[in-house]
């Protein structure tokens, strides 16, 4: 009988064993000899080794052995070896990171006694040279002056600039940073500069850009005042909706469209500084109808003075950024079109904001001045008036006050266009202190 049982018991652990044969193969044994030097020879030691920046050397099993646990955490959270390349651009071809399996192994390593194996196996460390890692270089830039590195405390970020002296553009195979004391030095940042940088202000010496994008911003910030006056004025003045306030500044579109090609097409024939002085007449005459309405205008006045506006707005800006450009050196053109590009958006924006603070302020100083000048016995006679078609004291109150709010709203508006049209027209002048471009104008596209 005991045997029978014995038997069943053994049989069932050879099916246990069968069913989980992890549990009983025992793993091949990770050692330093065979598994983990190969690795700190291709990926570690060029910095863990006497006399570089790492820490600690990482030459032999008995300098590496009391940081097992430290290599572990350090290769598993991705600090060691140190590599921030992003992997989604693209492989370098000194991509120093570890492979999965490469982790693994230090990690099996590190998890089983960290144990050195048959130190007849393990390989040579790596060799470095000292001196030129990429062969004698055709020339070897210095630091100016030398950095002394205090013994203690910290120290600021340092910039070191190394001037080259190329008096042309080179091509660069290969460099090599080499530090005068290479354990002080954590890590460089290297950029290399030029004498074109993005913004050259170098442009401001210039007549015509000088000129065109002053008078270009100009424009633009009482444009875009304009823009953001009239919705807003239609709906506090004719109680205009944003889709009829839309309707009413849409057709400045009209004449900007069909404009454009012409001016196009005349820029490389024509005196430019006639075209632009063209638009900024167009431009005063839209603000100059837009300058004496009164609070009974109706949709068309507004509309009509939106679409003349139009026409001059493709004569100003294409003329203007031509004009800014052409009297610069072909490698400056494109910053000197950048720059302006940049601060005629910025006008724009301030223009807007100006504009909206400069109304709301107008509309309560008219409100004032038209308070003082009203004639009380006026007002005595409309209430009177109002009372007599039925209404109460308070209501024909506050209608009065509304109509003198109407009032002021409508001259705020008049004089914010009667400034304008005077702007666009002390442009003009402005037009003719820029020199006529030699070779006729193209226009720049942006
Ligand atoms: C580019 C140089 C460089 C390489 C390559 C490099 N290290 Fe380091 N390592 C350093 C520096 C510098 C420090 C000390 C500063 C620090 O902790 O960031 C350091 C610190 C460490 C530390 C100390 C603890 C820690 O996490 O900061 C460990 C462990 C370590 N390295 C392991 C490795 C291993 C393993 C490799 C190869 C797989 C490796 N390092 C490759 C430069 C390097």
């Amino acid at each position: 009988m005991k045997t029978i049982a014995l038997g069943l018991t053994a049989s069932l652990a050879t099916l246990l064993a069968a069913a989980a044969p992890g549990k009983i193969a025992k793993p091949p044994q990770v050692t330093f000899s065979k598994d983990v030097a190969p690795i700190l020879v291709k990926n570690c030691q060029g910095c863990h080794r006497p006399g570089e920046t790492a820490p600690m050397s990482l030459l032999t099993y008995q300098e590496a052995r009391p940081w097992a646990k430290a290599i572990r955490e350090a290769v598993v959270l991705k600090r060691m070896p140190p590599w921030y390349a992003d992997s989604h651009f693209g492989k370098f071809s000194n991509d120093r990171s570890l492979s999965q399996s490469e982790i693994d192994t230090l990690v099996a390593w590190a998890d089983n006694g960290a144990l050195e194996g048959d130190p007849k196996q393990t390989p040579k460390p790596a060799q470095f040279v000292d001196g030129w890692n990429i062969g004698t270089p055709d020339l070897v830039l210095e630091m100016t002056k030398e950095y002394q590195v205090p013994a203690a405390g910290t120290i600021k970020y340092e910039y070191f600039t190394i001037p080259t002296q190329f008096t042309e553009d080179k091509w660069v195979r290969m460099a090599e940073v080499r530090p005068g004391n290479r354990a002080l030095v954590l890590l460089v940042i290297w950029e290399l500069t030029d004498s074109h940088p993005v913004i050259d202000l170098a442009v401001f010496k210039s007549r015509n850009w000088l000129l065109s994008t002053l008078t270009l911003s100009l424009m633009f910030a009482i444009f875009f005042g304009n823009i953001v006056l009239t919705p807003m004025w239609l709906h506090v003045q004719l109680g205009y909706t944003a889709t009829w306030a839309g309707y009413a500044t849409a057709p400045m579109g009209i004449l900007a469209v069909l404009t454009a090609p012409i001016v196009g097409r005349l820029l490389p024939r024509v005196d430019p500084r006639w075209i632009v002085t063209f638009g900024f007449g167009v431009l005063a005459l839209s603000f100059f109808m837009r300058a004496h309405m009164t609070s009974s205008v109706d949709y068309m006045t507004v509309a009509i003075a939106m679409l003349v506006l139009g026409a001059g707005i493709p004569a100003c800006i294409i003329t203007l950024t031509s004009l800014g450009v052409s009297d610069l050196p072909p490698e400056k053109v494109a910053s000197g079109a950048g720059l302006q590009n940049f601060i005629r958006i910025m006008s724009m924006a301030i223009g807007a904001s100006i504009t909206q603070t400069y109304w709301e302020h107008m509309t309560r100083h008219s409100r004032a001045e038209l308070v003082a000048a009203i004639d009380p016995t006026i007002a005595q006679e409309l209430a009177t008036k109002a009372g007599a078609i039925g209404f109460s004291p308070e209501r024909s109150q506050s209608l009065f006050s509304g109509l003198v709010d109407g009032q002021a709203v409508m001259l705020a508006t008049n004089d914010f266009y009667a400034g304008a049209t005077l702007l666009m027209l002390g442009l003009i002048p402005l037009i003719w202190v820029i020199r006529r471009p030699k070779a006729p104008l193209k226009a720049v596209a942006h």
